[in-house]
């Protein structure tokens, strides 16, 4: 892992506008998710591999939290009826969820992930 620190931060610097820091990466168990909030907005922040994604948090079928799922093949897994969502796309890739849940911008730095939840 590198990281790239710089001293003498002062405090609530962000990598970039938008983005907000949400969790530590060793905070999100390997190929699992952890479940945080950002104004609000339930987030599942997945590791799939060496690669961190973000999701919205409640499956698109039912209201169950996506965090609590299993996560293979970039995808997680509903752990109610079992559709699995695309990581990237956050397309369902197998029924009963028809919609996609929605998707995030994740940025990985000095060993901390930050979400942005911009829309463009
Ligand atoms: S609640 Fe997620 S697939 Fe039904």
């Amino acid at each position: 892992m590198t990281t790239s620190a710089k001293p003498g931060g002062s405090g609530g610097a962000s990598p970039q506008k938008g983005y907000v820091k949400v969790c530590a990466l060793e905070e999100i168990p390997a190929d699992g998710a952890l479940g945080v909030e950002v104004d609000d907005t339930p987030i599942a922040v997945v590791r799939s591999g060496a690669d961190v994604y973000a999701v919205n948090d409640i499956c698109s079928h039912a209201e169950v939290s996506l965090s609590e799922g299993e996560v293979y093949d970039g995808t997680i897994e509903c752990w109610l009826h079992g559709s699995c969502f695309d990581l990237r796309s956050g397309k369902p890739t197998n029924p009963p969820a028809t919609q996609p849940v929605a998707t995030y911008k994740v940025k990985v730095e000095g060993g901390d992930v930050y979400l942005s939840l911009g829309d463009d």
